[in-house]
């Protein structure tokens, strides 16, 4: 959550950090803010809402000429989201401006102690608490980097800050817990990031920060230490993405442009990942042994949101190619739950932005109990990648919209390789995986050809644009296929959405089916077919409204369905990653038809880096 962008050279400051949140504002919107250090004073200009707000708001530019400042684009925790907690925060005396990312958890036991040494606050946040913290003990160390130090080791919760200080005009400092930061290495200039969209068009040269680090940074040199102050000597790493992965190109929004991106991002997950004379595949950053796959009994998948649907698929497809036990867990849940980790069980987290803090503080929840943890992630270097014992990157390319979409069928993809990797080594035939080969190839150009489906798909959705409420059904794999489709449709929509088990249906949300209600049916020739036939005969026997995701060739569903979305045939196993892709544009076309920003909807961000 949130976005952080902080630029100290020789350079004006302000344009770069306006910019550089621009490309952040999908990690929240609520408002936006920026200091600068100028001519021994601080200004500090703030707005609500987006940052195009905060760049109308900012006076000429030879005002906001500085080559040092930090800014923020916030997603509230801690107060409403108006002007006066938009962040950066300032402390008592007036000497720092800090933005924040994460919560402080003891910010009240903070606030009272510091409230009794006299200290005011004028904001409902937990940062300018922490503000006020880092301000102090500035003032009592008379050091800018042991004052930060200090403040920190005193604070429960997660952060990742950039500070800037009147008495120290040429520095910024910047630390991390929780929430991911990183240094960008320019010429004569550095900058600090949470996330290097926001300075890949001036550096691909970066420092991951880690937990518990500090860096001090001038325009020359930085420095990084530990909270204890001890020297750090980081890895400098190279972006290897490039600017047009993060802009929008011909497309009017980043989704439409990610969906239409699954035709070569499925296609990059599973590259070079091929094994065709051996008939399987290969993970190569998994760090574990052949021998250690096949001791394994029981397997254990954790993630949130859509991380948790394409987990759900993968349990499906695990069990029935090499019959492993699969939990798939909410991450928020493992964590507090006392999970039971039995021994032989390999544990995987899955998460696009591998920041998502419920999903790494599971990670460290499995790891503390004596389980090797794999990661499943799309973001290079992030916290969850860089933590787990091994993993897979799905190399899906950044993905802006906050409504996932080409991370969901790069990590099914994934998922079918680690199946059939499983498979191949307990009993799955080899005539099985060589099948198995063909068909993965072939998944790139039937997606295509799902796509050209958009118009008739866009046609689809103006019929339930106006709808309440709307019921997603499918069985066995296409079970979280619908979970996910009906969550696309909330997010980005704001239609009450519910995916469930099509036969569930009758025990309870039967009840909800009228004439009004959009029935969106999950219904391809597999073995339960005739099954799910049955289930639709039972909405329309109630007039329900159905929306059909059919096999290409089915005829008979026609007599069924008011609308019908053919795709084509595939392999049961990928089926899920054809299937979901009407379902992204439906909801796509229903949100813009709704007038919505499809973008960043309302409440939402990117990747939650809070608990
Ligand atoms: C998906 O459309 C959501 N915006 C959300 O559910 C997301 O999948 C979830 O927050 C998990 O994120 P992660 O994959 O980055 O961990
Ligand atoms: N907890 C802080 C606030 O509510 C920071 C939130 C964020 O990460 O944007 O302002």
């Amino acid at each position: 959550m949130c976005g952080i962008v902080g630029y100290i050279g020789k350079r004006n400051a302000t344009p770069i950090i306006v910019e550089g949140l621009k490309r952040l504002e999908y990690r929240g919107y609520d408002s936006a803010g920026l200091a600068i250090n100028k001519d021994g004073k601080l200004h500090i200009y703030k707005a609500v809402g987006k940052i195009t707000d905060l760049e109308r708001s900012l006076p000429e530019p030879n005002v906001t000429f500085s080559n040092i400042g930090i800014g923020h684009t916030r997603w509230a925790t801690h107060g409403k989201p108006n002007k006066t907690n938009a962040h950066p925060h300032t402390g008592q005396y007036g000497k720092i401006a800090l933005v924040h990312n994460g919560i402080i958890e003891n910010y009240k036991q903070l606030r009272q102690k510091l409230t009794t040494e006299g200290h005011q606050f004028n904001t409902e946040t937990d940062t300018e608490v922490l503000a006020h913290l880092v301000e102090y003990f500035i003032e009592k160390e008379q050091d800018f980097t042991s004052g930060v130090q200090k403040a920190l080791k005193l604070v429960e919760g997660t952060f990742g800050i950039a500070v800037i200080h009147t008495d120290y005009p040429e520095n910024i400092v910047a630390a991390r817990k929780g929430s991911p930061l990183i240094l960008g290495i320019g010429n004569e200039e550095f900058f600090i990031t949470s996330d290097v969209a926001a300075i890949i068009i001036h550096t691909k040269k970066v420092i991951y920060l880690k937990d518990g680090e500090v860096v001090n940074l001038n325009h020359e040199k930085f420095e990084i230490t530990t909270l204890d102050n001890e020297a750090v000597k980081a890895k400098i790493s190279e972006v290897d993405w490039d600017v047009s992965s993060i802009e929008k190109g011909d497309y009017e929004h980043f989704m439409l442009k990610e969906i239409y991106e699954q035709v070569t991002s499925v296609e990059n997950a599973f590259r070079g990942r091929l094994m065709n004379k051996l008939s399987t595949a290969r993970l190569g950053g998994l760090n574990i042994t052949g021998n250690e796959l096949r001791k394994v009994k029981k397997i254990q998948i954790i993630g949130c949101g859509t991380s948790w649907h394409a987990a759900l698929i993968g349990k499906n497809m695990i069990e029935s190619l090499a019959r492993i036990p699969v939990e798939v867990e909410y991450a928020s849940e493992y964590r507090y739950r006392n999970p039971i980790i039995p021994e032989d069980t390999l544990v995987f987290v899955i998460s696009q932005s591998g920041e998502t803090a419920d999903t790494l503080a599971a990670l460290r929840e499995a790891q503390a109990r004596g389980a090797k943890v794999l990661g499943i992630t799309n973001v290079v270097g992030s916290t969850i990648a860089r933590e787990s014992d091994g993993g897979v990157y799905i190399h899906a390319g950044a993905e802006i919209g906050v409504a996932s979409t080409k991370a969901f069928t790069s990590q099914v993809t994934v998922l079918c390789l680690l199946a059939l990797i499983l498979g191949r080594m307990k009993h799955l035939s080899a005539q099985y995986g060589i099948k198995f080969l063909k068909e993965i190839k072939r998944i790139p150009q039937k997606i295509e050809k799902v796509l050209n489906l958009n118009e008739e798909i866009e046609r689809i959705a103006a019929t339930i644009k106006d709808s309440k409420n709307a019921l997603y059904l499918g069985r066995g794999m296409h079970y979280p296929v619908a979970l996910e489709g009906a969550l696309k449709l909330k997010e980005i929509s704001y239609i009450h959405a519910e995916g469930y088990p099509a036969a569930e249906m009758k025990h309870g949300p039967i009840a909800l089916i009228d004439e009004k209600m959009p029935v969106v049916a999950i219904a391809l020739k597999d073995a339960i077919y005739d099954k799910i036939i049955s289930n639709l005969q039972e909405v329309k026997a109630r007039n329900g409204h159905i929306i059909a995701i059919a096999t290409e060739g089915d005829e008979n569903i026609k007599d069924l369905a008011e609308h019908v979305i053919y795709i084509p045939e595939t392999m049961d196993i990928f089926q899920p990653l054809l299937s979901v892709v009407p379902l992204q544009l439906l909801a796509y076309h229903v949100a813009h038809l709704r007038g919505f920003n499809v973008d960043q909807p309302r409440n939402l961000a990117k990747s939650v880096t809070v608990e």
